[in-house]
């Protein structure tokens, strides 16, 4: 629609600051001298939406970070739809390797630099400017909507499920929409339809009640930080299959169609390598790239830290080693019989000289979601007007823990449209996000808005 086209351009410097506003708030969420950040970053999101004209606006606190939540329901023969999107970030460590201050973003050639452009403010405030530019060209709003912004998908969303819970009648809808996920190159509008799960663990091994001198004890007392070592080298082969018994029951196998799919797709190794600057892949024998991280469960070491790191040398036998740990989860994984698999392996192949601490940090499961829906082909429709390209479908090997839950409570699948872009930097220093995908993503979702009205 043009008016949409024209509403949109008309206010292109207006959004802008007010993304800008948005993005200053240093609201990381695993932190916990942040923690007023994020408050304030979610009181000034439910007065924008307030100001906007969404109604029953509302910060729900949690035991972690506050939940932001609104709607606008005035059309009780239109669907329903819940709009997620978190507005929690991650740390911005190494700061050295930032070109500018994450909290302070800039423009240029095209991009906003700031923390949280692409993942996931810059995203969710594209359903802002999108709801206010409906509202605003045809003076109502044609569908049912109901926002829930979340401040800890960061850190694990360990609120939102029991939220999701006890507010199920509220948060009731026909389908969910999220834009927390990235287009699969230049160009390319993406539709994703499955997302892998997590499970994350920490592990310690504990041996002396301190640091022992290496000369006076070495040979006789075991070394965590040897053990730790030993223990991660039998959680895989060097083929990168995992070894923990059990492990692959219930994965769900890739059909041929599917694999033809994926390899329809514009991917080319010898770019993904240079972009990543590595020499090789790497990973399971049998399938490629695109099937290992968005069809196939992984494991992988996130941190390994324990004894004297330090300038110069150390004589010592730690008096403890851990690890960080995370395993990726595809469809029918489910998180919890994960970690409990995991757990039993370790403890079997754990030798008795030391004691192994294992912290289960968080979980999400796997989601899938079905792509031959009225929501799905109206989302096409809307990428299609918007950016005069056929979508197309893929996976992600990222998670949004929050997608399953939606599933399973609400019975109501994420339709997931994203607009990043693989070179967005997510989680990594000088995150940017590409306007022309802010401004042509607030056209897509009004468009799709619009949309979702007509038979
Ligand atoms: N938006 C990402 C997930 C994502 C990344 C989807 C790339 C598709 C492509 C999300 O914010 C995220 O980072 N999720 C975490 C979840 C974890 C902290 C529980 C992840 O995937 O590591
Ligand atoms: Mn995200
Ligand atoms: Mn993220």
């Amino acid at each position: 629609m043009n008016k949409v086209k024209d509403y949109i351009e008309q206010n292109r410097e207006l959004f802008l600051s007010q993304l800008i506003d948005f993005l200053k708030f240093p609201s990381i969420s695993s932190r916990s001298e942040h923690k007023e950040d994020v408050r304030n970053c979610a009181n000034w999101l439910a007065n924008h939406i307030k100001s906007l004209g969404a109604e029953n606006v509302n910060v729900f606190e949690t035991e972690g970070h506050p939940i932001v939540y609104a709607e606008y329901l005035h059309n009780e023969n239109a669907p329903t739809v819940l709009v997620y999107g978190h507005y929690d970030v991650q740390p911005v460590d190494p700061l050295d390797l930032w070109n500018s201050n994450p909290f302070e973003p800039i423009v240029k050639d095209n991009k906003i630099f700031a923390r949280g452009t692409s993942d996931d403010k810059g995203q969710l405030f594209i359903h802002l400017k999108a709801f206010e530019t409906v509202l605003n060209t045809i003076g109502t709003f044609p569908i049912n909507i109901k926002f829930i912004f979340e401040g800890e998908e960061e850190a694990g969303s360990n609120h939102l499920d029991e939220f999701i819970e006890q507010n199920s009648k509220l948060l009731e809808c026909d389908t969910v929409l999220i834009s927390d996920t990235e287009w699969f190159d230049f160009g390319l509008p993406s539709i994703c339809y499955a997302l892998r799960g997590i499970a994350f663990v920490e592990i310690k091994v504990k041996g002396p009640n301190r640091d022992l001198h290496s000369g006076s004890y070495g040979g006789t007392v075991d070394n965590p930080a040897e053990v730790l070592a030993y223990l991660i080298s039998r959680l895989k082969d060097r083929y990168g299959r995992i070894t923990i018994p059990g492990f692959y029951d219930k994965v769900l196998e890739l059909t041929t169609e599917e694999r033809e799919e994926f390899a329809r797709l514009p991917f080319n190794e010898k770019n993904y390598c240079q972009s990543i600057g590595v020499k090789q892949t790497y990973g399971e024998n049998g399938f490629s790239v695109l099937e290992r991280t968005w069809a196939r469960p992984t494991l992988e070491i996130n941190g390994i830290y324990g004894g004297y790191t330090g300038e110069g040398a150390k004589t010592i036998i730690p008096s403890e080693a851990s690890a960080k740990i995370s395993m990726r989860l595809v469809p029918n994984q489910v998180a919890k019989e994960i970690l409990d698999l995991f757990s039993r392996y370790i403890r079997e192949i754990a030798p008795p000289t030391v004691d192994i601490e294992i912290k289960p940090l968080h979980g999400g499961n796997p989601v899938m979601t079905p792509i031959d829906t009225i929501w799905m082909r109206k989302a096409k429709e809307a990428l299609r007007i918007a950016f005069g390209v056929e979508p197309v479908f893929i996976r992600e090997g990222g998670s949004i823990p929050v997608c399953e839950t939606f599933q399973r409570v609400l019975g109501a699948s994420p339709v997931l449209i994203g607009f990043g872009l693989p070179t967005d930097n997510i989680h990594s220093p000088n995150e940017n996000f590409s306007l022309d995908n802010f401004f042509g993503g607030i056209n897509a979702i009004a468009n799709y808005y619009l949309l979702l009205n007509e038979k």
